[in-house]
């Protein structure tokens, strides 16, 4: 075991703005606590080859806060409780050799910064004795048990912006413009950034939607002299009695792909309304470039609460925002759920009193 105290950063499943950010806070504040921080690579996979893993100092870390991404090689979403061989070799279990490394390195701790997925992996490490404390993250803001996730501010205001530039060429053409944006099983992007931008529809998958209302709203604008229309729609919403239009099928380790319901979307509402409509997808637009402050301020925020946490020795819990404060809620409270839009929520209602088709 070494003298020195350590504490060790990682980052899985898929980027989000603001994870450098919590790794310089994470490494700028163990420093402050007198720790060394190792830098775990490519996810999980730098917990089964050590070698893909070095020591981050505050020079390592210096001006990182405004950069998208991550610093520690990518965050893949490979699950080491069944790990898949290379060259369709089959897949095994490589959790032992990641405790193993984490004893070898005499970790006083391991932060785990990721989403759903990388954190119900964390869960179960905490469960075999792995001392894990997790960072959530996630630009669709659908991790139960905290308030807000870095990633998503930044996500809404790309996804804003460009809605207001659509704004402006919709209606110069006369048009019904969709825009397709992020959100797999919960529908706050679009929610947040079609009140943002002055959405006159907002699809999302909390609320099965029947086109032959939202068509009902673009025939009603056009009525008042509105000649455009603007629709967003999440890529996890689906029609009435339909289904989630996916990509490509789930594979071992990987969730199904989802995309294509917004030129469905636009398509059927061309039918319908007889109005031209072209559809925009943001895609990972949303998820690439440099974080907005508030991004910067939450994700420093989480990494300083979560390294005070490993100081302390509280283990197996995921720091939460809960304004005013930030707090430790057990991981095992998050895994296996999914924080959805409430139907009832203020924002829903304000929506709908200002006019806009949740085509319901
Ligand atoms: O979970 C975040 C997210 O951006 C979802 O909104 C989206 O469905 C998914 O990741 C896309 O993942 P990938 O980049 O792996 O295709």
């Amino acid at each position: 075991m070494p003298d020195v105290k350590r504490v060790g950063v990682m980052t899985g499943g898929g980027d989000a703005p603001g994870l450098n950010a919590v790794i310089r806070a994470v490494v700028k504040s163990a420093a402050g606590f007198g720790y060394e921080c190792i830098g775990f690579e490519d996810s999980f996979d730098g917990l089964i080859d050590p070698s893909r893993s070095r020591t981050l100092t505050r020079d390592d870390v210096a001006g990182i806060v405004r950069i998208g991404g991550t610093i520690l090689g990518t965050t893949n979403r490979g699950d080491p409780f069944s790990y898949p061989g290379q060259d369709g070799a089959e897949v095994r279990d490589r959790s032992t050799r990641c405790v193993q490394t984490v004893r070898e390195f005499g970790l006083k701790g391991l932060v785990v910064i990721g989403g759903d997925g990388t954190l119900t992996i964390a869960e179960r490490f905490h469960r075999l004795g792995m001392p894990i404390v997790g960072v959530p993250k996630t630009i669709d803001n659908d991790i139960v048990g905290t308030n807000s996730c870095f990633g998503f501010d930044t996500a809404v205001a790309f996804a804003t912006e460009a809605i207001d530039r659509l704004h402006t060429t919709a209606a110069s053409h006369r048009r019904v413009m969709v825009v397709e944006v992020m959100g797999r099983y919960a529908g706050w992007i679009a929610l947040y950034a079609g009140l943002a931008g002055g959405a006159d529809a907002i699809l999302i998958p909390e609320i099965p939607f029947n086109l032959e209302r939202v068509a009902a709203c673009v025939r009603e604008r056009e009525r008042f002299g509105a000649r455009f229309s603007i629709v967003v729609v999440a890529e996890g919403a689906a029609p009435i009695g339909g289904t989630v239009s996916v990509v490509e099928q789930a594979q071992a380790g990987r969730l199904e792909r989802l995309g294509g319901v917004g030129s469905w979307v636009a398509e059927q509402l061309e039918g319908l309304t007889g109005k031209e409509s072209r559809s925009v997808v943001l895609g990972h637009l949303q998820r690439g470039g440099a974080p907005t402050a508030f991004d910067r301020v939450l994700a420093t925020r989480f990494g300083g609460k979560a390294m005070e946490l490993v100081n302390h020795g509280t283990f197996g819990m995921m720091v939460a925002n809960r304004p005013p404060e930030l707090v430790a809620v057990p991981l095992a409270e998050m895994v296996g759920k999914t924080k959805q839009v409430p139907l009832d929520l203020d924002l829903v209602k304000t929506a709908r009193a200002i006019g806009i088709s949740f085509g319901d």
